[in-house]
């Protein structure tokens, strides 16, 4: 059995072409649609019912517009608060990005490890990581802490220097002395991974820093055999890429989060469904 349907991935805005690019590399003979909310990012500080709306009109687009297989949730405040609320509204499968960021840390970390989780407002205070840790058996202290300011760091391409070390510092400073993993919880910080090691390497050398976006990936890979949805090989690749607002912005941003140039006429500006 395949489906050539493309795979719908979206985020509040650009940042979650990080997991795009992973599922690009993991999955290279898919066709995918990534939107980015651009009109309504950031996501991170806005009240759970309102993400839980977003995150309808966003998935009801792609499969609208679109006709997507499968959706990938790319943004950690959406899959944080809106798993349950998508998976009940599409007749599709949903993949988030807490529980393999949740499985990353646990990879190769003892089940009484101190785990340290860094994400946006929306996300540490949902609890959803803490929760997805505990499900996997998880038994130690879990810290999360809430790091909004490299957000805007890495959408200003602001990922090396004084500047975003001293930010990533002040945050890091917080995580208990015996943290072992740090996930990086949420789209933008995998930008920042280089800054935040070298911040850990003079307070606690000992942790190691993940991010869910490679095991996302080979979570698609595992429900799209399982499902019997694999594109079949003879199919056209074609890669869309969706704003409802401002192209030249994903355009500029490509480069850093997507690992590849794009031109503005390879975005497509969209109205989403208003309808959740
Ligand atoms: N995409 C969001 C996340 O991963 C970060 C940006 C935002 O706040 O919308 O949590």
């Amino acid at each position: 059995m395949s489906d050539e349907r493309p795979i719908g991935i979206f985020d509040s805005g650009v940042g979650g072409l990080t997991v795009l690019r992973a599922l690009r590399s993991a999955l290279p003979a898919e066709p995918t649609v990534y939107l980015g909310d651009t009109a309504r990012v950031p996501y991170g500080t806005r009240s759970a019912q309102t993400v839980v709306k977003y995150a309808l009109n966003n998935a009801r687009t792609l499969v609208k517009q679109a006709d997507i297989k499968l959706l990938v949730v790319a943004c950690n405040t959406v899959s944080a608060v809106a798993l349950d609320a998508l998976r009940a509204d599409l007749p599709i499968p949903v993949v988030g990005v807490i529980d393999p960021g949740a499985r990353a840390a646990l990879s190769s970390s003892s089940a009484s490890a101190t785990i340290a989780v860094l994400g946006t407002a929306g996300t540490t205070r949902s609890g959803a990581y803490p929760r997805a840790l505990l499900a996997l058996g998880h038994r130690g202290v879990v810290v999360v802490v809430k790091a909004p300011l490299l957000v805007p760091l890495a959408e200003e391409g602001w990922t090396s220097g004084e500047v975003p070390f001293l930010v990533a510092q002040r945050y890091l400073e917080q995580l208990p002395d015996d943290v072992e993993v740090v996930v990086l919880g949420c789209t933008h910080y995998p930008l920042l991974a280089p800054v935040i090691r070298r911040a850990l390497q003079s307070l606690r050398p000992q942790a190691r820093v993940v991010d869910g976006a490679e095991a996302t990936a080979a979570d698609v890979a595992v429900l799209l055999d399982v499902r019997g949805l694999r594109a079949p090989a003879s199919s056209a690749l074609r890669h869309r890429l969706l704003v409802t607002d401002a192209p030249e912005q994903m355009v500029s941003l490509a480069p850093a989060f997507l690992g590849a140039s794009i031109g503005v006429d390879e975005v497509e500006l969209v109205d989403v469904e208003m309808t959740a």
